[in-house]
């Protein structure tokens, strides 16, 4: 069983696109389907559930695309953090919350501060987010650190960088999934994702279900992970 699984929804457009409904309908159809997830995970003892709804680069789609989507985010937030937190979720999010409306930054950290003693299922939304973003923040904050002299450049590591990053507290995916057919990482969690194992579904996200989350749990079961050894030192 994976402990940190990650997620990138794509599709929501193409289903409501062969639905004839507008590209909203699509995404306020996915969040059924992040409902669902977070549920699967949970039973199935998934540890860590990082989940890309939007991306840096997402705001170049259209003004109206954007702001429903943001309103999707804020509403779903409402809707669903008592239930999260009588599950015992501790829900965060990471990315660029500077760049997000006041109104879902507070919504945001009251989620946070609410959940924030939940020791079961831990669950990361990227909203704003960015692989490059993230590194370039975390270099930012060593860099800062290296001119207070507080840290040596020379001392620089792949642990201490990485404790920088959104993701600096929790564990690497072991499991990335990504629906909709498309096979890249989009500027995902570049860092974390070095050896993760992939798994594309051809599923639309508003589609994804228990069956496409099983089937990616078997996939992952079937991989032997080698970080750089030979399959015979794994063994
Ligand atoms: C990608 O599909 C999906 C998104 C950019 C938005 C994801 C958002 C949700 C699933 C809504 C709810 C999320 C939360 C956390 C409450 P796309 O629009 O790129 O689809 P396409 O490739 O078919 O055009």
């Amino acid at each position: 069983m994976p402990a940190h699984v990650a997620v990138i929804m794509d599709g929501n457009g193409r289903w409501a696109k062969s639905r004839a409904l507008p590209r909203h309908a699509g995404h306020r159809s996915g969040v059924k389907s992040v409902r669902q997830t977070v549920e699967m995970a949970a039973q199935r003892g998934v540890s860590y559930l990082t989940l890309f709804a939007f991306s840096s680069e997402n705001w170049r789609r259209p003004a109206d695309e954007v702001g429903r989507l943001m309103g999707l985010f804020l509403e779903a937030l409402q809707r669903e953090v008592d239930d999260l937190h009588r599950n015992n979720v501790r829900v965060t999010f990471i990315g660029a919350r500077e760049l997000l409306q006041a109104e879902l930054v507070a919504k945001i950290s009251a989620a946070e501060q609410k959940t924030i003693n939940n020791d079961g299922l831990r669950l990361m939304v990227a909203v704003a987010y960015g692989g490059r973003w993230d590194i370039v923040n975390a270099a930012r904050k060593l860099a800062a650190m290296v001119a207070a002299g507080e840290l040596s450049a020379d001392d620089l590591n792949d642990d201490n960088f990485a404790a920088e990053l959104a993701l600096g507290d929790v564990p690497d995916p072991d499991l990335l999934i990504r629906t909709g057919g498309e096979q890249r990482i989009s500027n995902f969690l570049l860092w974390n994702l070095a050896y993760a194992e992939l798994f594309f579904s051809e599923s639309l996200w508003p589609d994804f279900g228990q069956q496409d989350f099983d089937a990616a749990l078997d996939f992952y079961a079937s991989r032997q992970r080698r970080y750089g050894f030979t399959g015979d030192q794994v063994a």
